[in-house]
């Protein structure tokens, strides 16, 4: 069995030794230049002139590049073409490319970029620079989006008890610990080939084709893995890539473009901020009637992924509960910032973190505990099980998945000893929380849920895979050699997982939605399963049985039943295939089944199946200082029948850390007069470390399989975990609220950072 095993990733051995490959790890080519961005000082204005000559004449500066020197389209956006590569007539943001700067040295390159004030001449222009700004001023990235169901003017009208309020979700910077980069490198007769670290090198090689006014053809792509991409390189690679292509044409030399991380901060966008608005109806119970929510997303200044990102965000308002009449409205504000962009959860966070948000407040106003209010309101396995984009809740797990955590983190138990600790402690308090997660599984745009393969078995009896999607640190290599191991029977040790290639799988979507080993393992196992076939075949053939009785297991194939049984060495079938001349290698293809969405009523089936998972957080806050500790977590998390608990287990932990990030210390401000982002390096910009995370972290996964057909009955589980850092920021709130009156819910806008923690307190202590 290689499936369903905890085998190290593929690659472990290579990380912690330092002999992992990456971009610029790859041995220079002679000539090799490099590129460096000049960008825009100002957040708006009119670009009247580079003085091109002047940034040419610098010491060591061999060339230098603008939008007039792009040949073909200067564009680089994913969906609508509203990214220019470089600035042309007006620049949108503070840090916005405009011209590039070659030289032998990369060194030399940045210092020369590093002046572009005293070479551009912008006329600055008003800029809007917070989403309540834009969207007051009418600018959106799209057109506004809207998701009805029920009559909820009438059931907020008949609600026992409303509720009105606000909440502030801020961003948050991937920090891949290896930044963008791009090495391109011309090829003969009008040809290039891109080394670049991109989630989607399909969409780098049509975008380069188009900036070069090429065909697709002539554009090769490769990414053997990236350290880390977290959504950050989905679309905002191609810059990037556009910018080194572009220049090695003009050069006829290699470029590399690799980015500082400031100016990665400076120039790429990341998680939207949100800004919540609502107003809920509910019963004595706590259960919602009615929710009607204005989301109001900061898109920045293009529309990049903007509006998938808010259309996921509002299938996700639900999360896990059953809501009958809903009113939600969707508005992307073009704001003269960074373009914002996927980041882990793609907008599900942002959407879930309100509905969470507000059921807390319920609760609070309720004088009851929290959790008996998201009992309450929880999706029905039979019932009480549409959600308000019209898809069947059917393989809710989260009633025996919740009654498992209660009793294993001894939630209810917990809760009284926290009210205890609280009533003897004036200054430390403590917090707990429980929140549940259900995230959908599939891009929420129908056609992007396709993957492809290629397997080549080679006559000694080793294996060769190739498939659509990047490795990222997540582990979809790791998988995938599973599974076309599991396919043929064979040692994992026999398979090899090379390169992303775009000259050998065509057309591929980003390695994004968490859908990576859904698909491409699917992928993988139908190239994996023609071959078996027709080694099955050529077996029967010679030895006079049926295929059926053909079974390929433990490094070997066992032919037939009865007395002529015999056990041969997959080596050797394979020898003997290949001296047949039976092709012994395949494509292999997946398109996932039954999915359906209707872009203008927002309703469908987007989703092919949901992932569940649930944590309890347990902090203890210093209410002087605003600091805090977690001190104990409880994750349990439903991926299906796991691929591989080791590298599942990993993603749980990591996503858990990464959204704890995000809701407690990672803040980004830009400067309010200047739109200049201040906080675009680690001395400004706080990500969890080692130490931040718990002392007691218990994680499990929840003992399930997929009711829906995926491969090995697993659930992708990429993204979700995320979402189980809610616990952490609304066991926060509840220590917070330890200090409120009764009936009262502290106003705590995240990131939670001490700050943010202390204006909650002061308000309570008002009240
Ligand atoms: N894990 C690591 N180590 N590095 C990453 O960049 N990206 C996340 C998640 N886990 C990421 C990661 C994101 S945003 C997604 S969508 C998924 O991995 C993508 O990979 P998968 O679909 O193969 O799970
Ligand atoms: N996730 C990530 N990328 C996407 C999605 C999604 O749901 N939809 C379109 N691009
Ligand atoms: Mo992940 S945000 O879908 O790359």
């Amino acid at each position: 069995m290689s499936a369903g095993r905890p085998t190290p990733h593929e690659s472990a051995h290579l990380h912690v030794q330092g002999q992992a490959t990456y971009v610029d790890d790859l041995p220079e080519l002679a000539g090799t230049l490099h590129a460096a961005l000049g960008w825009s000082p100002v957040a708006h204005g009119t670009l009247h002139a580079i003085d091109v000559a002047g940034l040419r004449a610098q010491a060591g500066v061999v060339a230098v590049l603008t939008a007039a020197d792009i040949p073909g389209l200067n564009d680089c956006g994913a969906i609508i073409h509203d990214d220019p590569i470089l600035a042309d007539g007006e620049v949108h943001y503070l840090g916005q490319p405009l011209f590039v700067v070659l030289s032998a040295h990369r060194d030399t390159a940045r210092r020369v970029a590093a002046r572009a004030q005293e070479f551009v001449t912008i006329t600055p222009l008003p800029a809007l620079l917070t989403p309540e700004q834009a969207h007051a001023a009418g600018r959106h990235v799209v057109p506004p989006m809207h998701l009805r169901r029920g009559d909820p003017d009438a059931a907020l009208s008949s609600a026992p008890h409303l509720l009105a309020d606000s909440l502030h979700v801020g961003g948050q910077e991937q920090f891949y610990l290896e930044g963008q980069i791009s090495y391109a490198v011309p090829k003969e007769n009008d040809s290039l080939f891109v080394h670049c670290s991109t989630q989607h090198p399909s969409e780098m090689q049509h975008v380069i084709a188009k900036a070069l006014n090429w065909h697709a053809h002539q554009v090769q792509v490769e990414c053997r893995r990236m350290g880390g991409g977290f959504g950050g390189k989905e679309s905002q690679s191609a810059l990037f890539a556009c910018v080194a292509a572009v220049a090695a044409w003009r050069l006829k030399r290699p470029v590399k473009l690799r980015l500082d991380r400031d100016d990665d901060f400076m120039i790429t966008g990341r998680r939207h901020c949100f800004v919540h608005q609502y107003r809920v109806g509910y019963d004595e119970a706590g259960r919602i009637q009615a929710a009607r929510i204005d989301m109001i997303s900061r898109a920045g200044f293009s529309a990049d992924l903007s509006a998938p990102v808010m259309t996921r965000a509002m299938c996700h308002f639900d999360n896990a509960y059953w809501l009958p009449h809903v009113d939600l409205h969707g508005f992307c504000a073009r704001t003269h910032t960074q373009s914002n962009t996927a980041f882990r959860g793609f907008g599900g966070p942002q959407g879930a973190l309100a509905i969470e948000y507000i059921l807390d407040s319920v609760a609070r106003q309720l004088g009851c505990d929290p959790l008996d209010v998201r009992l309450a309101n929880l999706y029905g396995q039979d019932e009480r099980n549409t959600t308000p984009y019209g898809q069947l809740v059917d393989d809710n797990v989260l009633p025996a998945l919740l009654d498992e955590l209660v009793q294993s983190s001894q939630y209810r138990e917990r809760r009284l000893a926290v009210a205890q600790f609280n009533a003897n402690s004036p200054v430390l308090k403590k917090g707990l929380a429980l929140t549940p997660v259900k995230f959908g599984i599939s891009f929420n745009v129908v056609h992007l849920n396709q993957a492809g393969a290629l397997v080549h078995v080679y006559n000694d009896g080793s294996i060769l895979v190739n498939h659509g999607g990047t490795e990222m640190g997540q582990g979809v290599n790791t998988k995938v050699a599973q599974i076309v191991a599991q396919t043929l029977g064979v040692s994992l040790d026999r398979v090899r997982v090379t390169a992303t290639d775009t000259s050998k799988v065509a057309n591929t979507s980003a390695t994004a939605a968490s859908t990576g080993s859904d698909l491409n393992g699917k992928a993988a196992a139908d190239a994996a399963a023609q071959i078996r076939e027709r080694l099955a075949a050529h077996l029967a053939e010679v030895h006079h049985t049926s295929a059926a009785d053909i079974v390929f297991e433990n490094d070997a194939v066992h032919v037939g039943g009865g007395s002529d049984a015999t056990s041969l060495r997959f080596e050797d079938v394979v020898m003997s295939a290949y001296t047949a001349r039976v092709q012994l290698w395949s494509d292999g293809f997946y398109a996932t089944p039954g999915l359906s969405w209707n872009r203008e009523t927002m309703q469908g089936r987007p989703f092919y199946y949901f992932a569940y998972g649930a944590s309890v957080s347990e902090v203890l806050l210093d209410t002087l200082t605003g600091e805090w500790k977690l001190l104990r977590t409880d994750l349990l998390h439903d991926v299906g029948r796991s691929i591989n608990p080791a590298i599942d287990i990993g993603q749980i932990e990591g996503g858990f850390i990464q959204g704890m990030g995000w809701l407690t210390s990672e803040e980004l401000y830009w400067h309010p007069t200047t739109g200049r982002l201040m906080t675009h390096s680690p001395s400004t910009y706080k990500i969890p470390t080692a130490s931040d995370c718990p002392p007691d972290f218990r994680v499990k996964l929840f003992a399930n399989e997929n009711r829906h057909d995926t491969i090995y009955r697993s659930k992708a589980v990429g993204e979700p975990p995320l979402l189980l850092a809610f616990s952490v920021f609304l066991a926060l709130r509840d220590a917070v609220a330890s200090l409120a009156a009764p009936g009262v819910a502290p106003p705590l806008r995240a990131p939670a950072t001490p700050e943010a923690l202390l204006d909650a307190i002061e308000a309570v202590r008002q009240t």
